[in-house]
């Protein structure tokens, strides 16, 4: 298995480009609310929002998208509300996923999915199957994904693979649990947006989320688009990566020109 650059062990290779980008969207409801329409009608739309993001991703050269669609906690949202997003996600599997493949994207699902329906399981295993190959954009939907979760997962499988040697010495590196976390094919995110106005990491990528650039909007993720994509790109361009330097280590290695 490939070993990706962990950012505490390692300092990453970045670019002006995110290379990855995480997203909670967040906000289907309000929108919906906002315009005395079912809750529903907000998750339909944010549907659409998502389309325009990838594509807006494939323009920008972006390589991998991670969206946060169905939380290992939304199983406390109210049961009719669940059924309809677990229609909206078997729907979405049905249209979309024979459409991203012919754009050349790779499509993943990263959570528990034994939790869902076996014809949503069976759909998301038909298309990562059939898109495993593209490589103009990783698009990785969570669902049923917490990063306690992963976490958890990561460490039972590292625990089940490991020889008596490394139990009896509990020598274990970041690198040995890393491998066996949902996203390990991919780098960690460059750059996490969370719409809807919540400041709050909700579960998601805990331990891929250490040395992320955040990014709060107020933008309701049904209004989200190219544009508002454009603005946390560049507020992202702005930040300084530091990584545990100080930002005088950085001027020595980046002179500034001029
Ligand atoms: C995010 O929108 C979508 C899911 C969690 C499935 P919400 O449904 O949380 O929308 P708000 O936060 O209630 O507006
Ligand atoms: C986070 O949104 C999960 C997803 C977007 C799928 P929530 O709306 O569930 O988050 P909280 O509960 O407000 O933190
Ligand atoms: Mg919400």
């Amino acid at each position: 298995m490939q070993q990706r650059t962990s950012s505490t062990r390692e300092i990453p290779n970045t670019d002006s480009i995110p290379q990855h980008i995480a997203i909670i969207m967040d906000g289907n409801g309000r929108w919906a609310r906002n315009r005395f329409m079912p809750r529903v009608a907000g998750h339909r739309q944010g549907v659409e929002t998502v389309r325009g993001v990838i594509k807006a991703c494939i323009e920008r050269n972006i390589s991998y998208l991670t969206v946060f669609a169905f939380s290992s906690e939304n199983w406390r949202r109210p049961s009719d509300e669940i059924s309809l997003l677990m229609q909206l996600f078997a729907n979405a599997l049905e249209q979309e996923v024979t459409k991203l493949h012919e754009n050349g994207i790779c499509f993943k699902v990263i959570g528990d999915v034994s939790k869902f329906d076996s014809g949503i399981v069976q759909a998301i295993q038909k298309g990562e199957q059939l898109t495993a190959k593209n490589t103009r954009l990783v698009f990785t939907v969570a669902a049923n994904y917490g990063g306690r979760w992963d976490i958890m997962q990561a460490f039972r499988k590292m625990m089940i693979q490991s020889n008596e040697l490394s139990l009896k010495s509990l020598n274990f590196e970041e690198e040995n649990l890393a491998q066996y976390l949902a996203l390990s094919y991919a780098p960690e995110p460059d750059l996490f947006i969370r719409t809807g106005g919540e400041c709050r990491i909700s579960n998601f990528l805990l331990w891929q989320l250490a040395y992320t650039e955040l990014y709060f909007t107020d933008t309701l993720w049904p209004d989200f688009n190219e544009h508002e994509l454009d603005r946390a790109i560049q507020s992202y361009q702005k930040r300084e990566r530091r990584f545990g330097r100080t930002s005088e280590q950085l001027q020595v290695a980046m002179p500034s020109e001029g």
